[in-house]
């Protein structure tokens, strides 16, 4: 089926929802304006349910696709990472952050970031599907990605990142995120990543340039394009999408184990390299002719169902307010900022508070050292702010895990986030008990 039109407008309730940061748990009761309806109604969302106004079974049906186990015959592999997305997004509800440590690899050659491109690239695949039969009598092998990756020097893990709220993220204009960076103080300002977005879809237009916000590295403007990304490079699905009648074959790459001429293609066997094996789209649908747009139907829904999750609700705060003044006095809030961000979504108002500034910034020793070919160490060191709403829901903090102490976490900042670790380091206990309390009501 072509899906057209996934950017959904729903008759609005009528009034702005509190979402999040604002309707948090602990002032409800003693408002009886007219908006404390609708606040208890926000409230008594569970994390990962559906945004206000969003079609109920359309939510069920994209969810389930999300959750779906994908085999050999739906085009997994093959080399891949796991055989959903629910499997590595899932702790608190579907869409959560993960257990799951990707591995990134690299080198330095000359000075500046090399990924490897020529044996595997800088990302690893856990698996490979092993035997394949693409037609009677043809038995091929997948290989598997060597561990570590030939020449790398450079490695660094990746926690599963949350898509829970990520709808509203998306939406928020560029030009806010880059005032953020213009007002900070120069001792931690932030960079601007920026992408060009691959696939149409909704306000996001292929070959603009938008700012990019999601990752651990800020490497993406849109959840469509994030989702064809991680459907190639987690689960090894190919996708081909149109827009305004082009063919767009950004994601319809095969990854082959460490690119090595000898393991995908075996004894004859097909190079799986080429656009449309997985699910040409763009074939189906007569090469986008009629100046169709439209994405694939997997990456579609899988968007659908991210970018209409709620934000994770405030939790109650035990510090009696003292933590954020803590957060604010340690200088937190010059990344992980207060803001209460407002976006249109579903025809509706929504407010949300997700704690970043969605720039990244030179972490000094916590960056991962990885990057894209050519970047500079420097470069390579640069962490997007991570977003603090529903940090209570997670257990492995900082890119690579480390963790699932708050305070550990904070003292691993360094480089532009170093004066912060140093504020906290030098706080009283009972301050430091009191941002601790503060960060698990969030
Ligand atoms: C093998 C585990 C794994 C699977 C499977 C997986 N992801 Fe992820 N996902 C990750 C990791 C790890 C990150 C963080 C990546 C990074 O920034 O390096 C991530 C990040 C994301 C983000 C960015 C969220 C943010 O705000 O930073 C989105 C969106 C996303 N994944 C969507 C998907 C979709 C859609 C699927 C299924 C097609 C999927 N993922 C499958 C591990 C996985
Ligand atoms: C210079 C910007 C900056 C400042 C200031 C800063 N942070 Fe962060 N914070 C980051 C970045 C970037 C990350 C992600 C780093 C990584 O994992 O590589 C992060 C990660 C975190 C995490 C882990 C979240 C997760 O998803 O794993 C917590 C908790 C946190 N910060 C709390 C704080 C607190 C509390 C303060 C004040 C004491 C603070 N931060 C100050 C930039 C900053």
């Amino acid at each position: 089926m072509i899906r057209h039109g996934r950017w959904l407008v729903f008759t609005s309730l009528g009034a702005a929802m509190a979402i999040g940061g604002v309707g948090c748990l602990g002032s409800e009761s003693d408002d009886s304006s007219a908006s404390n309806e609708t606040t208890t109604m926000v409230s008594a969302l569970s994390l990962g349910d559906a945004l206000p106004g969003t079609n109920a079974a359309a939510f069920a049906a994209a969810k389930a696709n999300f959750g779906q186990t994908e085999t050999q015959a739906d085009g997994l592999g093959p080399i891949f990472n796991e055989r959903s997305c629910s499997a590595c997004h899932s702790v608190g509800a579907t869409g959560g952050a993960g257990q799951n440590i990707e591995r990134r690899y690299g080198t330095l050659t000359n000075g500046v970031f090399n990924g490897l491109g020529a044996t595997g690239g800088s990302l690893r695949q856990l698996f490979g599907i092993g035997g394949f039969t693409p037609s009677p009598g043809l038995n091929c092998q997948s290989g598997v990605d060597a561990n570590p990756a030939p020449g790398a020097t450079i490695f660094a893990g990746r926690v599963t990142t949350p898509t829970i709220g990520a709808g509203l993220v998306e939406l928020i204009p560029d030009a806010t995120i880059q005032a953020i960076a213009a007002a900070q103080p120069a001792a931690i300002r932030g960079i601007v990543n920026f992408d060009t977005v691959h696939l149409t879809d909704g306000p996001f237009v292929r070959g603009q340039t938008r700012v990019a916000r999601f990752g651990w590295k800020a490497v993406h403007a849109s959840v469509t394009d994030f989702a064809a990304d991680a459907y190639l490079n987690e689960m090894g699905i190919t996708t081909t999408s149109c827009a305004a009648g082009q063919v767009v074959s950004d994601f319809a790459t095969e990854n082959r184990a460490n690119r090595a001429a000898t393991n995908a293609v075996i004894n004859g066997c097909p190079d799986d390299d080429k656009p449309g094996v997985d699910d040409d789209f763009a074939a189906e649908n007569n090469n986008c002719a009629g100046g169709l747009t439209a994405v694939q139907d997997d990456v579609a829904n899988f968007a659908f169902f991210m970018r209409n999750t709620a934000a994770p609700v405030r939790g109650i705060d035990n510090s009696n307010g003292r933590g954020l003044t803590e957060f604010n006095r340690e200088g937190c809030n010059g990344c992980h900022v207060t803001t209460t961000f407002t976006v249109n979504i579903n025809g509706q108002s929504a407010s949300f508070q997700p704690f970043s500034d969605f720039l990244v910034h030179d972490m000094g020793a916590l960056g991962d050292g990885i990057g894209n070919d050519g970047d500079s160490v420097a470069v390579t060191r640069r962490m997007r702010t991570a977003p603090l709403w529903g940090v209570r829901f997670r257990n492995a903090l900082l890119h690579d895990a480390r963790t699932s102490d708050k305070g550990v976490a904070i003292q691993a900042h360094a480089g532009q986030g170093a004066a912060a670790a140093a504020a906290f380091n030098a706080a009283t206990s009972a301050q430091r008990n009191d941002l601790l309390l503060f960060l698990s009501s969030l």
